[in-house]
């Protein structure tokens, strides 16, 4: 036998077989009656961008309500706080009892006056004496964890976003106490979101299969 024709006659019984095959595929998909899955839209919370945390800036900038930021409504400026503390040295919280102190595996950062300005109850203040609102916490935090700052200037830690070409809009960072507590740090465990549809079972994507009972 000549070559083309060894190779003709393995083409054509290939292209039988896949015929075949076609054909057994498209009966078997034909006879299959069950009913297609209903796809549950993933819930539109998980498409949600806002910060974990509404933090100082954010409150006045939404017009809520900033009564606890407002130190001098309770303490007075001619009197300074005393921190109280019990026999074993822990801070007793009294009016501030819901503030939870975890800031960090040790929990040993609660020093009120390691960022509360002792002499201006409505400032914060840096170790090394700089006095700053509370909008301007992100410099606080960068006192104490210089690489951490670092990394978020560079956009490697937080979330950066707007524009990198800065000609066509400005860049965003979030502050620190945007996803940060800061008295309780640990950023709080997300839920993860359903992984993808595995499209099985012939499911035609429509809006009636589509939507939550
Ligand atoms: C609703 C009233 C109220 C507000 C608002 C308030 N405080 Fe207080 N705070 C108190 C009371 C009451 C105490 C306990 C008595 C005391 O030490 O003066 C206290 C205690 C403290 C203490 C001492 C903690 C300890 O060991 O006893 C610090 C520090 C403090 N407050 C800081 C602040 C700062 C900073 C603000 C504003 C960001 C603020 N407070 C806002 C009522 C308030
Ligand atoms: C006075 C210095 C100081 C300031 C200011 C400060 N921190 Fe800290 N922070 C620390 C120390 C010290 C630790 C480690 C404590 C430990 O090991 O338990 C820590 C721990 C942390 C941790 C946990 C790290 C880990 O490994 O689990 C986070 C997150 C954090 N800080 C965020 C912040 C944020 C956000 C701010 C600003 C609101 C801030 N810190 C301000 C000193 C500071
Ligand atoms: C690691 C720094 C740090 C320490 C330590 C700290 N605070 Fe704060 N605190 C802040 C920052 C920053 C804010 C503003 C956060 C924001 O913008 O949401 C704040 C906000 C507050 C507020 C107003 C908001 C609220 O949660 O009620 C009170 C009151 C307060 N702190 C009291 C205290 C007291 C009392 C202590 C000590 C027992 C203390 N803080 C220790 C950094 C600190
Ligand atoms: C978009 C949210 C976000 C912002 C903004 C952010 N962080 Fe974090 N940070 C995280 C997450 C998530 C982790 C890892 C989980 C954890 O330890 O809580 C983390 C971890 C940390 C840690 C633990 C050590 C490390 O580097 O892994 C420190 C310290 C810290 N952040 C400080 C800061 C400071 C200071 C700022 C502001 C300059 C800041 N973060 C801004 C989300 C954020």
């Amino acid at each position: 036998m000549k070559e083309e024709t060894k190779t003709a006659i393995v083409l054509a019984g290939v292209a039988i077989s896949f015929a075949g095959l076609a054909v057994v595929f498209f009966t078997l998909s034909a006879i299959d009656e069950r009913p297609a899955p209903r796809i549950v839209m993933v819930d539109s919370g998980f498409l949600d961008t806002s910060p974990v945390r509404m933090n100082y800036a954010a409150m006045v900038e939404a017009g809520e309500d900033i009564f606890d930021y407002d130190c001098y409504l309770c303490h007075s400026r001619r009197e300074p706080v005393e921190l109280q503390f019990d026999e074993l040295g822990g801070l007793i919280l009294e009016e501030h009892d819901y503030i939870t102190f975890e800031h960090g595996p040790s929990r040993e950062n609660n020093y009120c006056f390691n960022c509360h300005d002792r002499d201006q109850l409505d400032r914060l203040r840096t170790q090394y004496g700089t006095t700053l609102t509370f909008e301007e916490s992100t410099q606080l935090c960068g006192s104490c964890h210089g690489t951490t700052l670092r990394d978020w200037k560079q956009d490697a830690h937080g979330r950066t976003g707007g524009y990198w070409n800065l000609a066509m809009g400005e860049r965003t960072r979030l502050d620190c106490t945007e996803c940060h507590d800061p008295h309780d740090t640990r950023f709080p465990t997300l839920e993860p979101a359903p992984g993808p549809h595995s499209m099985k079972n012939r499911i035609i994507v429509s809006p009636e299969n589509n939507r939550d009972p």
